[in-house]
């Protein structure tokens, strides 16, 4: 069973069943990283390159270990801002590394749309660690894994996003997962913190934690994203915990059993209590890691298939 994509660039262009498809083989990864042998040869003889334009320590690491694990050559390239500073265009970068061959290449950049771009310029699969404010489609599909995990399902649940949606990949590639697999989607966060057109993601807005968080299954906290922000967007930290950050009072209008979420890095005391974050009665955070390694491993998987498939078309034409 494969995937309709050539590309994993976001949670946008794919099905419901290519959603479950991944999740389904994310499953058996699930547990063969739990035991003692953790190697497949399913990404043997292929090349991975990391290419990460901006900060990051769980997506990063995760995303070298799934390759790692599925037996591919993995090539790191901590980019920073450094080939940007030397004012090489992406285009060139993209042109370099498509010169050495690689099979997959997985990108993180500052600027939404960078990794579409990316895909049209290279002839191998590529996957979006992340760009700009626009798309995290395996931080979507690890979420989703998660709460299925936990729920059972992914239909007729109530979720809360709340905190810094309108910078937020993780926010916008979880509505669109969401609204495909028929769960009903919450929105809170103060006005300033909402993109613009929300009306048109078939959400329910609230800017009110109590009101927002009434019964719900999921509650997803979201980072500040301070980087993204070129004004003052909130009063103050302490304000902003005060009325947004969850902390055991706001909680308790959730359902008794909802599952807290977080994609990290967390801001203790900013946009989650610390207590919470670490009570592993609620709290999947720690989950949401493990399940990142398998799904990536899933995701490369499938988009290594297809290659596969392609290559083998283009043999025998
Ligand atoms: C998220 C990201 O980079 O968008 N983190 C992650 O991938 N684990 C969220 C964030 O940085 O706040």
């Amino acid at each position: 069973m494969g995937i309709s994509v050539r590309h994993l660039l976001g949670i946008e262009q794919l099905s419901p069943t290519d959603i479950t498809t991944i999740l389904d083989l994310a499953e058996s990864y699930v547990d063969l990283n739990r035991q003692a042998n953790k190697h497949s040869n399913v990404l043997a003889g292929l090349t991975q390159i990391n290419m990460f334009f901006e900060n990051s320590t769980r997506t990063q690491a995760s995303f070298e270990l799934a390759g790692k694990r599925l037996g591919a050559d993995v090539m790191n390239m901590a980019l920073g801002a450094s080939s940007i500073k030397k004012g090489e265009t992406l285009v060139d970068t993209a042109l370099t590394l498509n010169a050495m061959n690689p099979d997959l290449l997985v990108m993180r950049h500052p600027q939404s749309g960078a990794v579409d771009l990316l895909s049209e310029k290279v002839n191998c699969a590529v996957l979006n660690a992340g760009d700009g404010r626009h798309e995290h489609p395996t931080q979507a599909l690890l979420d989703a894994l998660t709460i299925r995990r936990a729920k059972g399902r992914l239909h007729r649940l109530s979720v809360a996003i709340c905190g810094d949606i309108a910078h937020s990949r993780v926010a916008r590639s979880n509505i669109f997962l969401l609204n495909k697999m028929e769960s009903r989607i919450r929105l809170i966060a103060p006005q300033t913190l909402l993109p613009s057109g929300i009306d048109k993601f078939g959400v329910e807005v609230f800017h009110d934690m109590n009101e927002g968080l009434k019964g719900v299954d999921v509650v997803m906290m979201l980072r500040l994203q301070r980087e993204r922000m070129d004004g003052a967007f909130i009063p103050s930290e302490r304000e902003y915990y005060h009325r947004w950050g969850l902390d055991v009072k706001k909680l308790a209008n959730a359902k008794p059993d909802a599952i807290i979420m977080h994609p990290g890095p967390m801001n203790r005391g900013v946009e989650i209590d610390g207590d919470i974050a670490d009570d592993v009665t609620r709290s999947v955070i720690q989950e949401q890691v493990e399940m990142g390694v398998a799904v990536r491993m899933a995701a490369m998987h499938l988009l290594a298939d297809g290659l596969r498939t392609t290559k083998q078309g283009e043999a025998t034409c």
